[in-house]
């Protein structure tokens, strides 16, 4: 039997999500909005079932605003909610997508009780957080998507500074999605050579400043919206490293329980995602400097964390 997938939110992420999924062929494909938006998700689903002798994936795909549809899910990722229009800061969102993540949570809890969970609605760390404690899930079976998105985006930033292939580019970024997250160019390499020996320090710190912007970048762009293809593929590498038990170490909002000395919080850094879902956190041994990074972004995190009351 396949393996199902079920999308809660069928938006810009949604839809690439969806697509994604398909071309992957990792299971048949439940897209799940709200009532008003129903028959857009559907047309979508069905817009995607006639691209499959295209595509070459055999997969179900249907839209529905009904949660019993998901029922059984393996793997859910919940990109519900609103997303930036440009001047907004993604804890603009807190209070209208709280609420949005917690019908989410509610009918992921009832119909979808085993499925590895994905969050990628903003702001990203609270709303993870929110879902956690909504749905009482265990810490391996949720995680948020950011890390591999601002991971993702640092090598592009890098590749495209220096002139060289993007493949080439290994690094990780960690801490909370949002302008204090860490990258870190120490530990970054582009074909075995440290990043620090062959770029210059001026160069660095724009990179770091980029990828700390990126997502305001595109949202200033767009006018209305935010970034739709980087998140969906991120997210959907996150799933398919479940569900195909690769293994991968992704940057991802995991709960730190003492690791990085963070306790209680979802915050980028190096997880393990294999078929038992975030099995393992890796600490990283950081210098002074990165360190007290990691602990501001920390504190930000706290804070809207916070404003959760949950
Ligand atoms: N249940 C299900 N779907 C919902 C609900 C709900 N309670 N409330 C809203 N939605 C749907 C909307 O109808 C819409 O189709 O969520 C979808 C969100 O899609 P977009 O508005 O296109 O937003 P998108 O760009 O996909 O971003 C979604 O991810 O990266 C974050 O900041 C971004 O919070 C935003 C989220």
């Amino acid at each position: 039997m396949r393996k199902k997938i079920a999308l809660i939110g069928g938006g810009q992420i949604g839809q690439n999500l969806a697509m994604l999924a398909a071309m992957k062929e990792l299971g048949d494909i439940v897209v799940l909005d709200v009532p008003d938006y129903v028959n857009p998700v559907k047309g979508k689903a069905l817009d995607l079932m006639e691209m499959a002798p295209h595509g070459s994936y055999d997969a179900n795909i249907t839209g529905t605003s009904d949660y019993k549809d998901i029922e059984g899910a393996d793997v859910a990722i919940v990109t519900a909610g609103k997303p930036r229009v440009a001047g907004m800061s993604r804890e603009d969102l807190l209070s209208t997508n709280l609420k949005i993540i917690t019908d989410a949570a509610n009918g992921i809890k009832t119909y979808a009780p085993k499925a590895f969970c994905i969050i990628v609605t903003n702001p990203l760390d609270a709303m993870v957080y929110a879902f956690y404690k909504l749905t009482g899930f265990p810490r391996n079976q949720v995680v948020g998507m950011a890390g591999t998105l601002d991971t993702a985006r640092w090598r592009s930033f890098i590749a495209m500074e220096l002139g060289v292939s993007v493949v080439d580019v290994a690094g990780t970024v960690l801490g909370g999605h949002g302008p204090d997250m860490v990258p870190l160019p120490r530990l970054t390499t582009v074909g075995g050579v440290p990043l620090v020996e062959i770029a210059s320090q001026e160069q660095i710190d724009k990179l770091v400043y980029r990828t700390r912007e990126a997502g305001t970048e595109i949202v200033k762009l767009f006018g209305k919206g935010s970034a739709f293809f980087s998140p969906a593929f991120s997210a959907i590498i996150m799933a398919e490293s479940y569900l195909r038990d690769k293994r991968r170490i992704l940057s991802c909002a995991a709960l730190c329980e003492g690791e990085y000395g963070i306790k209680g919080l979802f915050i980028g850094v190096p997880a393990l995602i294999s078929a038992k879902g975030v099995e393992k956190i890796f600490e990283i041994k950081l210098s002074d400097e990165e360190r007290a990074q990691l602990q501001k972004t920390a504190e930000g995190v706290k804070k809207t964390v916070g404003e959760t009351k949950l």
